[in-house]
C-alpha cells in the first residue's frame, strides 16, 4: 500500500498543509503563511458555520475548521476540474489525512444562493474576485450567503484614482492569465460591497506593489486588498 507520503507526491498542490508528523503538501504558494496573517481570521469560530468559495487544496478550510468552526463548506469549480493544474483529489486527500468533517460541493460562484448552498456566518472569498467576469454579480451572490462577516482579498488596480473604478483585463492583460478579469481599485471594492448590502467595510490589508510584477507563486498579484465586510 502507497504511504500518505506517495500519495502527497503524486499529486499537483497549490496550498502548503500541514498534514502531521512532519508531512507539508508541496504547494506552489509559498506565500500562504503570511496570507493566513493577512486576513485576520477570527481565532475562535466556535459555533459558526465558514463558506470557503473557491477553496481548491482547501488551506483555509481546514484551518477554519482548526478554529472550531461547526460547520465549514468548501466550494470551488474551476480548479476542482482541472482548470489551475490539479484536481480535486488533492483535496480529498488532504481531508481524508486530517480526518477532516469539511464538506463540500462542486458549484460555480455565481450559482452561490441561500437555496443552493444555504447562509453561513463567516464566508472566506479569497483570490477570486478577480477572476469574475461579472464582479457587481458575483458580489450580489456572495452577499446573499453571508450572515455576519466576509473576509475577502483581491487584485486591485488603479490605486491612485480616489473615485470608485475599476481596470479590465481583455484576454491575457494580466499576467498572461486568461482567466483575470477585472482589477477595482479599493474605493470600488469598498463601493460595491457597501452596494450589494455590507454594512460596515474595512480594507484590513493592503499590499501595493510600486511596481506589478506578477510572482505566479503568489495566489495574488503582489497589489492587493484584504477586506472585512459586515452585515
Ligand atoms: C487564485 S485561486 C484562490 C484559491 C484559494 N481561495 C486561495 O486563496 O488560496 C482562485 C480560485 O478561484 C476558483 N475559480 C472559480 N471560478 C473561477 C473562474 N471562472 N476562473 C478562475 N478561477 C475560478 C478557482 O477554482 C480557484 O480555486
Amino acid at each position: 500500500m502507497p504511504s500518505l507520503r506517495d500519495e502527497v507526491e503524486k499529486l499537483k498542490w497549490w496550498h502548503p498543509i500541514d498534514l502531521g508528523n512532519g508531512l507539508v503538501t508541496p504547494g506552489a504558494d509559498t506565500h500562504i503563511a503570511a496570507r493566513l496573517a493577512e486576513i485576520r481570521m477570527p481565532a475562535s469560530l466556535a459555533g459558526l458555520s465558514v463558506l470557503d468559495i473557491g477553496a481548491w487544496d482547501g488551506y483555509f478550510s481546514f484551518e477554519a475548521e482548526r478554529r472550531g468552526a461547526r460547520r465549514v463548506l468548501a466550494t470551488d469549480s474551476f480548479c476542482w476540474d482541472g482548470g489551475g493544474w490539479g484536481t480535486k483529489a488533492a483535496f480529498n486527500l488532504a481531508r481524508h489525512a486530517l480526518h477532516s468533517r469539511v464538506e463540500d460541493k462542486w458549484i460555480q460562484v455565481l450559482d452561490l444562493s441561500p437555496e443552493t448552498v444555504g447562509e453561513f456566518d463567516v464566508v472566506l472569498f479569497l483570490g477570486i474576485l478577480y477572476h469574475m467576469q461579472h464582479p457587481l454579480l458575483t458580489l450580489e451572490r456572495v452577499s446573499s450567503v453571508t450572515k455576519g462577516l466576509l473576509i475577502m482579498q483581491t487584485q486591485v488596480d488603479l490605486i491612485g484614482i480616489d473615485r470608485p473604478a475599476m481596470a479590465y483585463y481583455p484576454g491575457t492583460e494580466l499576467n498572461g492569465d486568461p482567466t483575470n478579469w477585472v482589477g477595482p481599485n479599493p474605493a470600488a471594492v469598498i463601493a460595491m460591497l457597501q452596494t450589494v448590502g455590507f454594512t460596515r467595510v474595512e480594507i484590513i490589508h493592503k499590499s501595493f506593489g510600486d511596481d506589478v510584477v506578477f510572482d505566479p507563486k503568489r495566489a495574488i498579484s503582489p497589489n492587493h486588498v484584504t477586506v472585512h465586510a459586515w452585515k
